[in-house]
C-alpha cells in the first residue's frame, strides 16, 4: 500500500503479530524477527497492508515484552536491531508497513532510568517515576494493580514508595516531568527514521495520571499530552496510530481519532468485548452474551464516529481469548462460525485487526496450572485459590478468559510442534494443530483463510466499505444480525445467522437480484438462514 495520501490508512487491514508465538528460526522455543521475515510472503498471500508487532524491544519478560528496559534495543531473543532493519525493509518492499508497539505509560525496573532512580532522591532520573513516602507498612493509599496485589512498592532506601499500575517490574513514568516525555519523543523520532509506517501505543489512556486523587485513566492532562506527543513526533512523517483506550467512550474516541489528526489516527477501544461479563466484575466473571445488546453497541460506535473520528475493528487480541471459542462454535461449526464472525466485523467502517492465527480460526487451549505462562493467569490462580475458590473453577475461568489463549504458537502445518520451533515451546502448542494449520488451509479454498483473503480483498475492491453509513435492520432480534452500509449509490447489506438454529428470513425490498459478495456456505437458500449463515450481498442504487 502506498502510504502517502492523508488518512491512507482508512483503508488498510492490520494484521498483529505476537513475536514470541509466531515463528522460531533458531529452535529455542519462541519465535524470532527472522521467522517473521520468512513468514512475510504468507502476509502477503493474506493482503494485509499493515504488521502491528508485539513489543521486540530490551526486556526482562516479566509481561512478555510489555516490560521494556531499553526502548532501543531489540531484546536478544527476538534477534538484533539489523534483523529490526531487514524486517522494515523487506515489508516495506511487499508494501507492508510496521506498526512497533509502545509502551509509554511505564518501563520496566530494570531500564537504565529506574536503576537511576533508586540511587537517591537527588539523582536526576528518580523524578521519571512516581514517588510517595511512607513506612514499609503505611501505603500511600488503597490503589490495587491490575494484576493483583498493591499498585504501590516499597523501597527501604528511599523511604519511598512508587506506583504502578501494572506488576511491580512495571514501574509508571512520571508524565508530569517535561524531560520524560522529551526522551520519549527522541526515542520515537529515532524510530521513525528507521521507516516504521506507525505505532500501537499501549494504555495510552493511563499515561496521565493522579494517584493521590485515584485518577488512573481519562486524567485531566490526557488530552494536552496526547497532542504534545503527536506533534513532536507522529505528524511529522505520516505515520498511523492507533491507541489502546479500555477507557474510551464515544466522546472520548472522537477526541482521541479527530479527523484534523492532532491526536491518534484511531482508537481501540473494548466496550464490545466486556458484554459478556457481568457488569463491574472482573473479567473472569463471564455472563452470556447478548446479541442485541452486541448489536446496539457496534450502532453506537459506527453512527458516533461516522464523520468524526476513526475506530479500530477486532475481536481478537494478545490479551483476549480466541474468538471462536468465546462467541462461535469450537466443535462443528468452528469454520462457519469463524467466517460468519468475520463477516459481522469487515463489513463494517473502521481499520479491521486480525490477530494471529485468527485467520486459520484457531481456538483457546485448556492448560494445566503448570503450563500457564501469564503473569495475570497465574496471580490470578494464587489469589483465587487462597480466597477458597474450587480449583477446577478457577482453571475454567482461565480458559475462558486467560491471556495465554491467544499466545499459543501459530499453527503452521501438521509436523511437530506445528512447524512452530524444532525445540520446545516456550507455551505448549494446541493439539488441534494437527487439523487447524495454515498449509492445509493455503491449499483449500474454501478455508477460513481464504475467506479472509477475500474479504480483505472486497474491502479494497469497494469503497463503500471505507465510506458507507451504517444502519442496523431488526434491532431486537436475537439471532439475526443485519445490516447495511450505503455511500452515494452503492449499498452492502451484511446478514449473519448467530447460532446453530436455521433461522427464518425474507431478503428486504430490491435485493432480490443483488450480487453474493461473499458467503460462508456454496448456494443460496430460499427463505431460511442456516446455522451460522453469514454473506455480504451488493447492489448499486442507480441502475
Ligand atoms: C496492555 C497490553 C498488555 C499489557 C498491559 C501492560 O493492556 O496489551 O498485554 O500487559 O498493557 O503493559
Amino acid at each position: 500500500m502506498e502510504r502517502t495520501e492523508k488518512n491512507w490508512w482508512h483503508s488498510a487491514v492490520v494484521y498483529q503479530i505476537y513475536p514470541k508465538s509466531f515463528q522460531d528460526t533458531t529452535g529455542s522455543g519462541t519465535g524470532d524477527l527472522k521467522g517473521i521475515l520468512q513468514r512475510l510472503d504468507y502476509l502477503k498471500t493474506l493482503g494485509v497492508d499493515l504488521i502491528w508487532l508485539s513489543p521486540v524491544f530490551a526486556s526482562p519478560q516479566v509481561d512478555n515484552g510489555y516490560d521494556i528496559s531499553d526502548y532501543q534495543a531489540i531484546d536478544p531473543m527476538y534477534g538484533t536491531l539489523e534483523d529490526m532493519d531487514s524486517l522494515i525493509q523487506e515489508a516495506n518492499r511487499r508494501g507492508i508497513g510496521i506498526m512497533l508497539d509502545l509502551v509509554l505509560n511505564h518501563s520496566s525496573d530494570r531500564h537504565r532510568w529506574f536503576r537511576e532512580a533508586l540511587k537517591s532522591r537527588d539523582n536526576p532520573f528518580h523524578d521519571y517515576y512516581i514517588w510517595r513516602d511512607g513506612g514499609p507498612d503505611a501505603f500511600p493509599n488503597d490503589m490495587r494493580s491490575a494484576f493483583g496485589g498493591p499498585a504501590w512498592t516499597y523501597v527501604p532506601q528511599l523511604g519511598q514508595y512508587y506506583f504502578h499500575q501494572f506488576a511491580p517490574e512495571q514501574p509508571d513514568l512520571n508524565w508530569e516531568n517535561p524531560a520524560v516525555r522529551r526522551a520519549l519523543y527522541d526515542m520515537i523520532l529515532w524510530w521513525m527514521d528507521r521507516g516504521v509506517a506507525g505505532f500501537r501505543l499501549d494504555v495510552i489512556d493511563q499515561i496521565a495520571k493522579e494517584p493521590d486523587r485515584h485518577i488512573t485513566i481519562n486524567g485531566p492532562r490526557l488530552h494536552e499530552f496526547l497532542r504534545e506527543l503527536s506533534a513532536e513526533t507522529f505528524r511529522k512523517g505520516n505515520l498511523v496510530t492507533v491507541g489502546e483506550a479500555w477507557g474510551a467512550d464515544v466522546d472520548r474516541a472522537k477526541r482521541y481519532s479527530c479527523p484534523d489528526g492532532s491526536e491518534l489516527s484511531m482508537v481501540f477501544q473494548f466496550e464490545h468485548m466486556g458484554l459478556d461479563q457481568q457488569p463491574g466484575k472482573p473479567k473472569w466473571d463471564t455472563a452470556p452474551l447478548s446479541l442485541s445488546a452486541l448489536k446496539a453497541c457496534f450502532e453506537k460506535w459506527q453512527h458516533g464516529l461516522h464523520g468524526q473520528g476513526w475506530n479500530s475493528l477486532f475481536l481478537n487480541n494478545h490479551d483476549l481469548p480466541r474468538i471462536v471459542s468465546r462467541w462461535g462454535d469450537e466443535g462443528g461449526f468452528r469454520e462457519t462460525s469463524a467466517k460468519l464472525l468475520a463477516v459481522m466485523l469487515h463489513g463494517m467502517q473502521g481499520t479491521p485487526y486480525i490477530f494471529q492465527g485468527e485467520e486459520l480460526g484457531m481456538t483457546n487451549m485448556r492448560m494445566t496450572v503448570d503450563q500457564l505462562q501469564d503473569v495475570e493467569a497465574k496471580n490470578l490462580y494464587r489469589e483465587r485459590l487462597e480466597a477458597g475458590y474450587p480449583e477446577g473453577q478457577i482453571l475454567e475461568s482461565i480458559y475462558r478468559r486467560g491471556r495465554d489463549n491467544a499466545r499459543t504458537p501459530m499453527q503452521w502445518d501438521d509436523g511437530p510442534q506445528a512447524g512452530f520451533t524444532t525445540g520446545t515451546p516456550w507455551l505448549p502448542v494446541n493439539p488441534n494443530a494437527a487439523r487447524i494449520n495454515a498449509k492445509a488451509q493455503l491449499a483449500d479454498p474454501d478455508s477460513v483463510f481464504h475467506f479472509y483473503r477475500r474479504l480483505i480483498a472486497l474491502r479494497k475492491t469497494y469503497p463503500v466499505f471505507r465510506m458507507g453509513d451504517f444502519t442496523l435492520l431488526l434491532p431486537e432480534h436475537e439471532k439475526l444480525f443485519v445490516y447495511t452500509r450505503a455511500w452515494m449509490d452503492q449499498e452492502l447489506l451484511v446478514i449473519c445467522n448467530f447460532g446453530a438454529d436455521p433461522t427464518s428470513w425474507q431478503l428486504p425490498e430490491g435485493w432480490a437480484g443483488a450480487k453474493c459478495l461473499i458467503a460462508n456456505y456454496p448456494d443460496a437458500a430460499q427463505g431460511l438462514l442456516r446455522p451460522w449463515e453469514a454473506k455480504i450481498l451488493y447492489r448499486r442504487t442507480d441502475v
